[in-house]
């Protein structure tokens, strides 16, 4: 299996690879024709700029033009893993895979399999998660072929252990100063890597950015499974719930920053999500849990937010739910 992901890779194909996160479409990032397949297959605009995948720091040095000290000590302290670092890149880099963004986005992933085709390719490759834009994203091998079918290639590498995307941290060399930004939540806490740089006496300053400009792949509805999800953040019994989701769901776009937006022709049934109140085993469970709730015949998902899911640990979770819901009920 590797080694004709291998061969598609290196003639200007596509393939679908197994990562510790989601898995990814994946393209030499120096085939122009493949790059442009993966916005094709995915339906993507090409204003949402890709996640470079390599299988080394110095892979990853080669690439950029502003390595620094806090990208060193995060790459050597996380790296292979759920972790993307936003730095300069130089001329190596197209402009495709950054939507004309001076940045590109860099991850080690931690899959063997991952890294052994990216080694045996010599080549880095650009990979979003293997689903049509705004989508739930797949953590099987099953979910990737239920959303291409036989229009690409995919690599088995078993259920994804940590289950969400990577955490993206900007980091920019600004004086004596190193700027990090957090630019989507993921496994790897803020804290942490806060932690890491004032172990190596970095200095730094968070700063938060605009999201949509900094990190245009952001928009508010993604994530989505084919059916409407709700959040609701209040004690309300079903009746209640499913009366004041029909009002919204019917008050809601067909689209929202391209995303389509499902809407049901009834909303009467519901079907709530269960998840595990640990956030790790949540994560790792969730895009399975929206694609099978999905699947039943209930009307719509439901999602109760309660106050288990407090705190820096919950945050990636809740970020993903929050884009994956079409509406909230609170009181
Ligand atoms: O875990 C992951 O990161 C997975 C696996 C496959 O590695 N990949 C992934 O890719 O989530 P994707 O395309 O679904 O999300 C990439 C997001 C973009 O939408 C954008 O928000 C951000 O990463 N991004 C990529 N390149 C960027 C850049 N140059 N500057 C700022 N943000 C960038
Ligand atoms: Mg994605």
């Amino acid at each position: 299996m590797i080694k004709t992901a291998v061969e598609l890779l290196r003639n200007d194909q596509v393939a679908a690879i197994p990562t510790e996160t989601v898995y990814g479409l994946a393209a030499s990032i120096f085939s122009e024709s493949a790059l442009k397949k993966i916005f094709q297959v995915k339906r993507r605009p090409f204003t949402d700029p890709l996640i470079v995948h390599v299988c080394s720091i110095d892979q990853a040095k080669s690439l950029t033009k502003d390595w620094n000290r806090a990208a060193q000590c995060l790459a050597d302290a996380l790296w292979p893993g759920p972790l993307t670092l936003v730095l300069e890149k130089n001329e190596k880099i197209s402009d495709l895979i950054t939507s004309g963004l001076p940045n590109v986005a860099l991850r080690m992933p931690a899959h063997p399999m991952a890294l052994k085709i990216i080694e045996e390719g010599q080549v880095p490759l650009a990979a979003p998660s293997a689903n049509r834009f705004g989508k739930t994203s797949p953590t099987t091998a099953g979910h990737v072929a239920q959303e291409f079918g036989d229009e690409v290639f995919i690599v088995d590498g078993g259920p994804c252990s940590v289950g969400i995307e990577s955490t993206v941290v900007s980091l920019t060399s600004q004086e004596s100063d190193i700027l990090v930004s957090v630019l989507r939540p993921g496994h790897v806490k803020l804290s942490q890597i806060e932690a890491i740089l004032k172990q190596n006496t970095i200095a730094y300053k968070i700063v938060v950015k605009e999201k949509f400009k900094a990190s245009p792949g952001q928009m508010k509805h993604h994530y989505m499974p084919h059916k409407p999800l709700v959040m609701v953040e209040a004690e309300l019994d079903e009746a209640d719930i499913l009366k004041r989701a029909q009002e919204l769901i019917g008050a809601l776009p067909d689209k929202s920053d391209g995303v389509e937006i499902v809407k049901p022709l009834k909303v009467e049934t519901m079907r709530a999500l269960i998840l595990s109140e640990s956030p790790q085993v949540a994560a790792r469970e969730l895009y399975a849990q929206l694609r099978e709730c999905a699947e039943g015949d209930e009307d719509i998902l439901l999602f109760r937010k309660t106050e288990v899911h407090t705190g820096e640990d919950w945050e990636a979770v809740l970020e993903r739910l929050g884009k994956a819901c079409s509406c909230r009920v609170s009181l």
